[in-house]
């Protein structure tokens, strides 16, 4: 060990007797074997072999010995030394070798393990289509209009000026819930957040409201007896057709992109006067070079997107507002139906079988 060399006696030289020295390296060699790690390793090397160890300062003394009893004692310090710095060596070489393969044991990923993490859910397309278009609205200043799904059949169809013959009353169209004479149905359109919002609230009145509605339809490729609507109202001062189209426009080339428009083609809805029913301009084609042979539009250049027109005074007067004041515009759309062609999705039952991995394709966040 370090430290001051007790055992140094200038006249007998202690520390160079052949049994001190035999010490001295059995004890060097015994520690380097304990060394059980390179940081012990690196002590022992202090210790045994540096500058102040018991061998490095009794081979220090060698110079003091008379001629004939240096050169014995040098060859005994020389080989205990020359052992110790060997055994340093071999034992310094098994402790980097250990040291390496614990690293690579420690380390090693085995990417063939399960997995204990679950992938996170995430919302559906359709959800996330349905926040887009309410978005839009938001950002010009609309609200948000929710209304319940099963509905009255007053609000459904009588405040919307569907008469009790009108044949989207009849038991095709509509789920009925029981007892028939309670009156209230699935709503089947989001036509009916119109008249609520107008029944609770003074206009000016500017709202967005996306839902889900139900029909009574076969349940194929482009039908489901669930689906989502889109419907804007506007009640205001002075309100126009001129409005129903700019807004329109807009919509359309914030969904669709810069530049696509809409057009109008005259159409029949009962709660409108006049009514139209809205195309979007092909998105895909934009009418141009390449419209014959597109598919989107399946070459007419125009898609049908949805219903709209200037409110049926009939309807403000249902819904207690003034047609002498105020007038307004109404519109609706099929979130799916939209979402389908703006993904160029063929069977609409992939929006309602829940497969994560038709979902995810469109983004999941969450
Ligand atoms: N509710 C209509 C439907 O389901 C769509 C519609 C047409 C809504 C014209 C409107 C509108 O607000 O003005 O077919």
């Amino acid at each position: 060990m370090s430290g001051p060399n007790t055992d140094y006696d200038p006249v007998e030289v202690t520390p160079l007797k052949a049994e001190h020295v035999e010490e001295m390296r059995e004890a060097a060699l015994a520690a380097i074997a304990a060394a059980a790690d390179l940081d012990a390793l690196k002590q022992v090397r202090l210790d045994h072999a540096g500058d102040r160890s018991p061998l490095a300062l009794a081979n220090r003394e060698i110079g003091a010995l008379p001629p004939q009893a240096r050169k014995e004692a040098g060859q005994r310090v020389g080989q205990a030394r020359g052992a110790v710095n060997q055994a340093l060596a071999a034992r310094q070489r098994v402790l980097e070798a250990e040291h390496e393969q614990r690293m690579l044991a420690e380390e090693a990923v085995d990417v063939t393990l399960p997995t204990t993490r679950h992938r996170r859910g995430g919302r559906h397309p359709i959800t996330l289509q349905s926040e887009l278009i309410a978005d839009l609205f938001v950002a010009m200043g609309w609200e948000v209009a929710e209304g319940p799904v099963v509905e009255a059949e007053w609000l459904n169809f009588d405040a919307l000026n569907l008469g009790p013959d009108h044949p989207a009353r009849t038991m095709q169209d509509t789920f009925w819930t029981e007892p028939a004479d309670h009156h209230v149905v699935l709503r089947t359109q989001t036509s009916p957040v119109q008249a609520r919002t107008m029944l609770t609230r003074k206009p000016p009145i500017y709202v967005v409201c996306p839902g889900r509605v139900f029909r009574t339809d076969e349940y194929d490729a482009t039908h489901s007896p669930m689906f989502h609507q889109v419907e804007g109202l506007v009640v205001d001062e002075g309100i126009t057709m001129a409005h129903l189209k700019g807004t329109l426009d807009h919509f359309a080339s914030q969904l669709f992109g810069d530049g696509i428009t809409t057009r109008f083609r005259p159409s029949y809805f009962p709660f409108t006067e006049p009514s139209a029913e809205v195309d979007v301009r092909c998105f895909v084609c934009r009418g141009g070079e390449g419209q014959a042979a597109c598919r989107t539009c399946r070459g007419e250049g125009w898609i049908e997107w949805g219903g709209c027109g200037v409110v049926n005074p009939r309807v403000l007067v249902a819904c207690g507002v003034d047609p002498a004041v105020y007038s307004g515009f109404a519109f609706g759309m099929g979130i799916d139906r939209s979402f389908m062609f703006r993904h160029d999705l063929e069977d609409l039952r992939a929006l309602f079988e829940g497969d994560v991995r038709f979902s995810s394709a469109f983004g999941t966040e969450i």
